[in-house]
């Protein structure tokens, strides 16, 4: 396994660019399933979660060639099987279910496990799929799901899941007739979901809204498409800007998804400007006053956020309530932050955290995803050494972000545990 090494106290300065979004790259790759013909994809970032999508592709039916940030897939005769191996480390997997009933009528996944944030249940994916006919059981963990065939259907979610919504869109894109989301997700990935499925000859309105109309059609083609920015990388940039007093232009930046974590990193002080083609100069120059933040589906604060706003709050004036409303177990940080002296208490879902005025760096775990990305942010702006342990979490979601960050400034190197 691997380390970052993160020489702290050095300020970021210069330009930065975002790199294709993993959430949309993910749903739209498994949405290539539904085409008759190939598809060419852009802007596809090099992640680890991407090249296991990409391995599941193959042993679905569906060969790809990534080049750069290209990828084409050449759809050929349909498999329904979707390993444990794979769908152990990687959760997205649920989203073959739609596809693959869809055009081949059955489907055999691993059922997801949970992970370190959450149980992460697919129950609303599956009451929804079995609302539009199909019919599963549970065997030995996985999923055996099959479907004479999927008929349109007026769907409710119980939660506005993004995982759900995107499985059902594209069940819905091959059924007969016409299915009605309600309580839909909004989130930007799924809007770039179904405009790719738009792309491919899917009949879709109302993506975005919490009301989606879907018009079953009988076959998609293959399209070209470029995947949208990923603004949780985006979001991340800006925090590294703020907590190391720094100013960074970040490049490609989806600035219009992005409104709710601006507004919240203005009101502590920070300046953040768009500029001309898709550039936002983010600046701070003195130290932030802490507010308080509850995560919520879009378009409120992203929970893929709250880990990262975090880190910010620990150096920042005063103190800051955060109220984790998504998921239930995602503070996982907040011991790692405290071993760098940070001051955070946690009491079920609602951390309190009081701003001091530095971090000392220290040896920390990552233990997912974002909970990474918000130690290396505090190891930027800590004093002294800290090393970040298990970062292949780190680069299932983030594109070599030590390259990227040393290019503005930072002293971070990849050691062997
Ligand atoms: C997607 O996960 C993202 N992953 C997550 O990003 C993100 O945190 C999450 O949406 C919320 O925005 C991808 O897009 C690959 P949900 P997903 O279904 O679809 C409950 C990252 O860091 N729920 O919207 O799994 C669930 O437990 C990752 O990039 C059910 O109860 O999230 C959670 O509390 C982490 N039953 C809430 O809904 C279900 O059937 C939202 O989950 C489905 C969900």
């Amino acid at each position: 396994m691997e380390k970052l090494v993160i020489e702290g106290g050095r300020r970021l300065e210069g330009a930065i660019r975002v790199s294709g979004s993993k959430n949309a790259a993910l749903p739209i790759l498994f949405a290539t399933i539904l085409c008759a013909g190939e598809t060419t994809l852009g802007n596809v970032p090099a992640l680890r979660d991407i090249s296991t999508t990409l391995r599941l592709l193959g042993t679905l039916g569906c060969e790809s060639v990534k080049d750069g940030d290209r990828v084409r897939v050449r759809p050929g005769r349909l498999a329904p099987e979707a390993p444990y191996e794979l769908v152990r480390t990687m959760r997205a997997s649920a989203l073959c279910l739609g596809p693959l009933l869809a055009r081949i009528g059955r489907a055999r996944v691993a059922l997801p496990g949970g992970c370190a944030i959450g149980a992460r249940p697919v129950d609303q994916h599956l009451k929804a799929l079995a609302g539009m006919g199909a019919s599963f059981e549970l065997d030995a963990g996985y999923i055996n799901a099959s479907c004479d065939c999927l008929r349109g259907a007026r769907i409710a979610f119980d939660m506005p899941t993004v995982g759900g919504t995107e499985n059902l869109l594209m069940a819905a894109s091959l059924a007969k007739g016409e299915t009605v989301l309600e309580n839909a997700a909004r989130e930007p990935e799924v809007v770039d979901l179904a405009n790719f499925l738009v792309s491919c000859g899917a009949r879709i309105e109302g993506q975005g809204e919490s009301v989606i109309h879907i018009q079953g059609v009988d076959e998609l083609h293959g399209a070209n498409y470029e995947v949208m920015p990923d603004r949780i990388e985006a979001g991340t940039f800006l925090v590294a800007a703020a907590i190391t007093q720094g100013d960074l232009e970040i490049e490609n930046c989806p600035y219009a998804e992005l409104e709710a974590v601006c507004v919240k990193l203005r009101e502590m002080g920070m300046e953040i400007s768009p500029l001309a083609d898709g550039r936002v100069r983010a600046r701070c120059q003195s130290r932030l006053e802490c507010v308080d933040v509850k995560t919520q589906p879009f378009p409120g604060f992203p929970t893929d956020m709250q880990a990262q706003i975090m880190a910010l709050f620990t150096l920042s004036e005063g103190s800051a309530v955060i109220e984790e409303s998504i998921f239930e177990n995602r503070f996982m940080h907040v011991q790692e932050l405290a071993r760098m002296g940070a001051d955070i208490r946690v009491s079920g879902r609602t951390a309190i955290v009081k701003g001091r005025e530095g971090l000392t760096g220290a040896p920390v775990m990552a233990s997912d995803l974002r909970a990474s990305a918000s130690l290396v942010l505090a190891g930027m702006a800590a004093s002294g050494v800290t090393e970040v342990l298990r970062i292949y979490h780190l680069d299932r979601g983030y594109e070599s972000i030590e390259r990227k960050l040393n290019a503005v400034g930072a002293n971070i190197r990849r050691a062997p545990e």
